[in-house]
This record gives C-alpha cells, sequence and structure tokens, in this order.
C-alpha cells in the first residue's frame, strides 16, 4: 500500500513560530543595508573610474579594460583621488608619471609630496598601494591594463560562493510565502542563480578580460 505524501500545507511564513521569524526578519533587514552599502560603494570606486559620478559603459572599460593611454595612477588622480590634493600637485605627479616615473627624481621631491598628500591613507589601509615604498609608486605608474585574470578569478570565487548563499536564504524564506502562484515561486527563486550564471559566462568571455 502506497502512503500518501505528507501534508505540508501548514508550513509557511505566517505560521513560523516567532524566533524563526525574528530570524528571517534581521537576516532581510541587514541583507537590505549590505544591499544600500554596496551600491553606494560601487558607485565611489567603479563609478568614478572616468573620473565622473555615476555608472557608465567607461567605468566599466576603465576598470576592466584599463585606460592603456596612462597609468593607474593618473587617472585615479582624475578620478577618485580628485579632492586629495590640489590640482597642481596632481599635474605635477601626472607629469613625473608619463616620464616614466625616474626614481632619481623620487626622492626627495615626490617623496614629500606623496607623505604630505597620500601616505595617511596609503600605508595605513591594507589593500591599497603602499606608497612609502617606491616599488609600489611604480606598479601603479605603469601603463594601466586593467583586471588581471588572476584578479578576476579571485573575485568571481569569492563572489560565486557569497552571492550563492544570500541567494539560497534568500529563496529559502520566500519559498515559505503564501499567494504566489506555484510556477511563479519557483520561477523566482531560480532566476537569481541562472542569472549569476549567465553574467559570469558574459564576464569571463574574451570581449572584458
Ligand atoms: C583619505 C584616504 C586617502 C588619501 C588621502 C589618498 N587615497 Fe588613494 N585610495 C584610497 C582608497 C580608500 C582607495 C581604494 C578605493 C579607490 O580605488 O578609489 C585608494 C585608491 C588609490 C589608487 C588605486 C589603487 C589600486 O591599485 O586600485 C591610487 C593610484 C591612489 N589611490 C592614489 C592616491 C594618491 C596619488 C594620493 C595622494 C595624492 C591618494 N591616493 C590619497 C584612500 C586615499
Amino acid at each position: 500500500m502506497k502512503s500518501a505524501p505528507p501534508n505540508l500545507d501548514w508550513l509557511n511564513l505566517p505560521n513560523m513560530p516567532a524566533p524563526i521569524k525574528a530570524l528571517f526578519a534581521g537576516y532581510l533587514l541587514v541583507i537590505g543595508v549590505g544591499l544600500c552599502m554596496a551600491g553606494l560603494q560601487i558607485m565611489l570606486t567603479h563609478g568614478m573610474a572616468d573620473g565622473k559620478f555615476g555608472l557608465s559603459v567607461d567605468d566599466i572599460v576603465y576598470s576592466y579594460y584599463g585606460d592603456r593611454s596612462g597609468s593607474k595612477l593618473a587617472s585615479k588622480l582624475n578620478g577618485s583621488m580628485q579632492d586629495k590634493a590640489p590640482l597642481e600637485v596632481r599635474q605635477d605627479i601626472i607629469k613625473w608619471v608619463q616620464n616614466g616615473a625616474p626614481e632619481e627624481q623620487c626622492e626627495p621631491h615626490f617623496k614629500g609630496v606623496f607623505a604630505r598628500n597620500c601616505i595617511m591613507c596609503h600605508s595605513q589601509i591594507p589593500g591599497i598601494p603602499n606608497f612609502t615604498k617606491f616599488e609600489e609608486v611604480k606598479k601603479e605608474a605603469a601603463i594601466n591594463k586593467g583586471a588581471t585574470i588572476e584578479g578576476l578569478t579571485r573575485v568571481s570565487h569569492i563572489h560565486l560562493f557569497g552571492i550563492a548563499f544570500i541567494f539560497f536564504f534568500m529563496g529559502f524564506i520566500f519559498s515559505f510565502a503564501i499567494g504566489v502562484p506555484r510556477k511563479l515561486k519557483i520561477f523566482a527563486i531560480a532566476f537569481p542563480f541562472g542569472f549569476l550564471l549567465g553574467m559570469y559566462y558574459h564576464g569571463g568571455s574574451p570581449s572584458l578580460t
């Protein structure tokens, strides 16, 4: 004799015990704030890559293909580092960079320039170049080839693992929603995963790397 499948009609959001509701609500709130921060972060870094506020195709080109007519140091000084030094100082640095950033001019002049304007951050904050070291200045002064394959695979694997977690918990919570047609619910839960894979497929194609 075949037993009937268990009736799970009671298993939905309104019927969840209060502690589970608190857990779901807390998670959704924090994820929501996280999304706002992610948006702000993208505006302040990639959004400023071309020196103008807001996202544009140029931002994507500069960030991933690089601005091969110049160096990262020069493009940042016209972009997100624009407010860190007055115009004459920035032009002075850019001219030195365009001359190939010769080391003999670094001491004492440019060492002093970086010390006055940059190293309060660029020697303290991990993950950004340390401008007390000439080799790191030199690296930023080289032709800007954009993102490297190693950089892209590093960011991709962290993102794929992290974002899959977010989608999993979001989908899990909303799988208990009521009043949504079953097919629409399945589509809404599966879509983000498909989108993520599709996006990485296109992002990994030769057009961007
Ligand atoms: C208030 C802190 C602060 C100061 C001062 C500052 N920077 Fe930055 N810099 C940052 C942060 C944070 C980033 C990473 C975010 C970004 O790329 O905009 C960064 C990124 C950069 C990058 C890109 C690094 C990379 O490899 O992605 C360059 C080049 C740069 N800064 C140059 C300068 C120069 C030159 C000065 C001095 C004129 C300067 N910065 C002053 C905080 C600062």
